[in-house]
C-alpha cells in the first residue's frame, strides 16, 4: 500500500463522534426504513455519505467570517468573493446563490424551455432533477469506459466527443438551449475529464451554436489529475491550469461546498453580462439581491478564501493520495474498487462485489446498510436507487450503468487512522458477503427517490 502525502494542516478544533453497538444500528436502520439518508448523524461513527458541505474550514476561513459585511447590497464581502472567482476562474460577473442546485435551477430556469435537452458528460441528480422538473430532459454522453469500473485509464469521465455530435444533429441545435461538461464526473466514479476534453466539447457546442457551461464542483481535483495524467500540463501550476479549463466555456455553476471548502454556498459564474441580468431577475426572486443570493456575507467570505485553499498543490496531494489510499484499503479488503480512485470518493462496484444481488434490489442499497450494521460507517448508493426510473412509455424499469457505492472523503475531517477502520469494516464484512440481502422499495417520491424511499430487506 502507498503510503499517502502527509497531511498539511494539524488540527485546532476536534468534534467527538461516538461508536453505537450493532444491536441499536440494527434497530436505528429499521427506523429509518433501510435509507441511511434518514439516519441522525449522531449515530453514525464515520460519515461518508458526501463530501457536500462536510469540510473542515481553516483557521483563515473562520477568522475571514468575522470580516462578514452584512449589508443587502454591495457588500465588501461580494466584491471580495466576486475578484476571488475572477482571478481563479476567470469569469468576470457571478452570481452568489445558497448552493450548487440553486445555481442551476436559476441558470436552466432562465434558458431550457420544455421539451428541450441538456447533454452532459454525465448529470448528477440534482442536476437531472432541475432539468427534468422544467419538463426537458437531461442527456448523458459520457465515454462507453466509464462503465467498465476495472479498466485503469486517466481521464474516464470525458464527453464521448463523436456521441454528443451526433446527438446534437438527431434532434436539432435549435433544441439544445445549453450544453454542459461536469468536472470531475461525480456520477461516472468521480473521474476527471482531460484538456482535451473539455477543450472539443467547448468548440462542438459552439459550432452549433450552443452556450457551454461547465458543471465545476469538484473542478480543482480535476486539475489536481490534469496536471498528474497529462504531461503537457506536468510543468503548468494548478492556478493555469483551472484558468485554461474555463477559458474554453461561456459559464459555469458551482457548488462551493465541494471545492470551495466551505459547509454552504455556489454560484453561477459568466462571462455574458446581458445573460447575467436575466439570471439576476430569477435569482432575486428566489435566492436573494445579486450581491448576496441566498448566503451571509460572512459566507461569501469563507468561500472566497476556501477558493484559494482549494487550489493549493500540497493540500491537493494530500487529498489525492488520501483518497487513493481508502480505494487501496478497500480493495485489500476484498471490494471491487473502481480504477482508478477518483478525488473525492472511492467507489466500489457492488453489482460486482455482491452478485448475488440483481440491479432490482439495488446491491449499491444493500452493501451500504451492511457497512453501516457492522460499523456505523455511511456510505451513499450511486446506482439504481439514485438513477433508476419506469420507463414512461413502456414502463419497464431502465437500471443505472453501474451498482456504485460512493465512499465520500469530507476534506480535512477523517485520519488515515479512520479510513484504516473503515478498511476491517469492510474486511468483517467481505467475510461472509451471502448473508447481505437485496431490498425492495416499500415507498418512493416521484422526483429524487433515493433521499426519502423506504426500503425494506427483500
Ligand atoms: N453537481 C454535482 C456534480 C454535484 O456533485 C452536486 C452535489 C451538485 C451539482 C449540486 O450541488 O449539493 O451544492 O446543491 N453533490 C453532492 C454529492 C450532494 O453528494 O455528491 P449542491
Amino acid at each position: 500500500m502507498t503510503v499517502p502525502f502527509l497531511e498539511p494542516f494539524r488540527i485546532k478544533v476536534v468534534e467527538p463522534i461516538k461508536m453505537t453497538t450493532k444491536a441499536e444500528r440494527v434497530a436505528i436502520l429499521k427506523s429509518a426504513h433501510n435509507n441511511l439518508f434518514k439516519v441522525p448523524a449522531e449515530d453514525v461513527f464515520i460519515d461518508l455519505l458526501t463530501d457536500s458541505g462536510t469540510n473542515a474550514m481553516s483557521d483563515r476561513q473562520w477568522s475571514a467570517m468575522m470580516l462578514g459585511d452584512e449589508s443587502y447590497a454591495g457588500a465588501k464581502s461580494f466584491l471580495k468573493f466576486e475578484k476571488a472567482v475572477a482571478d481563479i476562474l476567470g469569469f468576470p460577473h457571478v452570481l452568489p446563490t445558497h448552493q450548487g442546485r440553486a445555481a442551476e435551477g436559476m441558470l436552466f430556469g432562465t434558458l431550457v424551455k420544455p421539451g428541450q435537452y441538456v447533454p452532459n458528460n454525465r448529470h448528477f441528480d440534482t442536476t437531472q432533477a432541475n432539468i427534468a422538473e422544467i419538463g426537458a430532459y437531461p442527456v448523458d454522453l459520457v465515454v462507453p469506459e466509464a462503465e467498465d469500473s476495472a479498466i485503469d485509464l486517466p481521464f474516464k469521465g470525458n464527453m464521448d466527443l463523436e456521441r454528443l455530435e451526433a446527438f446534437i444533429n438527431e434532434v436539432g441545435a435549435e433544441n439544445i438551449p445549453m450544453g454542459m461538461i461536469t468536472i470531475t464526473n461525480n456520477s461516472a466514479a468521480g473521474q476527471p475529464v482531460s484538456m482535451g476534453n473539455i477543450r472539443q466539447t467547448g468548440e462542438i457546442y459552439h459550432k452549433y451554436g450552443i452556450p457551454f457551461f461547465i458543471d465545476a464542483c469538484r473542478f480543482a481535483e480535476n486539475a489536481w489529475f490534469i496536471k498528474q495524467r497529462d504531461q503537457d500540463y506536468a510543468k503548468k501550476s494548478i492556478h493555469e491550469i483551472v484558468r485554461e479549463m474555463f477559458s474554453y466555456a461561456d459559464g459555469c455553476t458551482m457548488s462551493a461546498k465541494k471545492d470551495a471548502i466551505v459547509n454552504i454556498g455556489g454560484f453561477i459564474g459568466l462571462r455574458d453580462e446581458e445573460l447575467k441580468l436575466r439570471i439576476a431577475q430569477k435569482l432575486i426572486i428566489h435566492e436573494g439581491f445579486i450581491t448576496y443570493g441566498g448566503l451571509a456575507g460572512r459566507d461569501l467570505e469563507a468561500v472566497a478564501q476556501g477558493l484559494y485553499e482549494g487550489i493549493d498543490p500540497d493540500y491537493l496531494n494530500y487529498r489525492e493520495s488520501h483518497t487513493r489510499y481508502l480505494g487501496e484499503v478497500l480493495e485489500a479488503a476484498g471490494m471491487a474498487v473502481y480504477k482508478p480512485t477518483g478525488g473525492h470518493a472511492v467507489y466500489v462496484d457492488a453489482g460486482v462485489t455482491l452478485p448475488h444481488i440483481p440491479p432490482s434490489q439495488f446491491p449499491g442499497a444493500a452493501l451500504a446498510n451492511a457497512l453501516y450494521i457492522e460499523g456505523g460507517v455511511r456510505t451513499v448508493e450511486i446506482g439504481s436507487l439514485m438513477f433508476g426510473h419506469d420507463d414512461p412509455d413502456t414502463g419497464e424499469p431502465v437500471y443505472a450503468p453501474n451498482e456504485l457505492l460512493r465512499f465520500a472523503i469530507p476534506r480535512r475531517v477523517y485520519t488515515r487512522s479512520h479510513l484504516d477502520y473503515v478498511g476491517k469494516v469492510a474486511k468483517e464484512l467481505m467475510k461472509n458477503t451471502d448473508s447481505i440481502r437485496g431490498l425492495k422499495i416499500t415507498w418512493q417520491p416521484e422526483l429524487l427517490r433515493h433521499f426519502l424511499a423506504e426500503l425494506e430487506w427483500v
